[in-house]
């Protein structure tokens, strides 16, 4: 029988858990309070900064709301950048992305400060986690790492294939299944043979990117599969860069698109909250 993991779940239990810490830290006489800037108002962003909005609710983490027009240069969000690093009372700063056009994007993520940078995208947290080091790291990553601990999955020692190399997911999710001891392969556009590398697999991550690529073929009986992606497919329904209902069958555990990889994200943003208290404190 293929597992099915439920990342709506386990992501529940997590905020379920940090909402006990936050409670605990309220009690101790801390506050976690997180920053949210929306430059523009793109309908996507939107509903994300919305539902960042409702877990920190949910969780007792009092959010500020920066919701600030499209024009706005980049010296002006620079600047607001600079004021929540210097405010004691705010302990993660996540600035929404895409960003307009007009303001660069690198320029803007490195000047979050890196005891501030929940979304772990920073070169010294992605530094920190290159080489052992405690800091933030990516939450999609981190939340999948969950996933595979909470199911039961062990990773030390398995044979672990990323398909993407995208610095947010596919990057640092090789380098935090080489930190939980797997042997790690990252696959990418200009790989050769790919399925040859993917039917190697004991656990295949696919954040490729592409509707339904990832077919039976690719995959080796009874791996674990983990679908990144998210995708309306041809009769507007969502799916993954995995075809599910061909490989599902073949796997011994997958996530399914929607309700696998996706709520881990907010979960792991959240917990990248509280843990911003202590690593404050170092
Ligand atoms: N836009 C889409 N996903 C993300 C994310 O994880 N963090 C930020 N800051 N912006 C995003």
């Amino acid at each position: 029988m293929t597992q099915v993991i439920d990342g709506k779940q386990i992501s529940a239990r997590i905020k379920d858990e940090l909402k006990e810490k936050v409670a605990w830290l309220k009690e101790q006489g801390t506050e976690v309070t997180l920053a949210v800037i929306q430059v523009g108002k793109d309908p996507a962003s939107s509903v994300y900064v919305n539902n960042k909005k409702k877990a920190c609710e949910y969780i007792g983490i009092r959010s500020l709301s920066y919701e600030i027009p499209e024009e706005t240069s980049e010296k002006e969000l620079l600047e607001l950048i600079d004021e929540l690093n210097n405010r004691q009372d705010v302990n993660g700063i996540l600035v929404q992305l895409p960003l307009p056009g007009h303001i660069d994007e690198e320029k803007v993520l490195d000047r979050i400060s890196p005891l501030k940078d929940v979304d772990g995208f920073h070169p010294q947290n992605v530094g920190a986690l290159c080489i052992g080091k405690s800091g933030f790291v990516s939450c999609t990553p981190a939340g999948i790492i969950q996933l595979l601990k909470r199911s039961g999955i062990e990773i030390a020692g398995k044979e672990c294939v990323v398909i993407g190399r995208s610095n947010i997911v596919g990057k640092p999710m090789a380098l935090l299944l080489l930190r939980e001891n797997g042997t790690v392969t990252i696959a990418h556009s200009r790989t050769k043979d790919l399925k040859e590398i993917t039917r190697r697999a004991d656990i295949l991550v696919a954040a490729v990117g592409r509707p339904k690529m990832i077919t039976a073929d690719y995959v080796k009986e009874g791996a674990v599969v983990i679908d990144v992606g998210i995708h309306r497919n041809e009769n507007n329904k969502l799916c993954g860069d995995v075809d599910y209902d061909s490989v599902a069958p073949k796997c011994s555990a997958i996530t399914p698109v929607p309700g696998g990889v996706g709520p881990m994200t907010i979960a792991m943003l959240m917990h990248n909250c509280v843990e911003s208290v202590s690593l404050q404190k170092m």
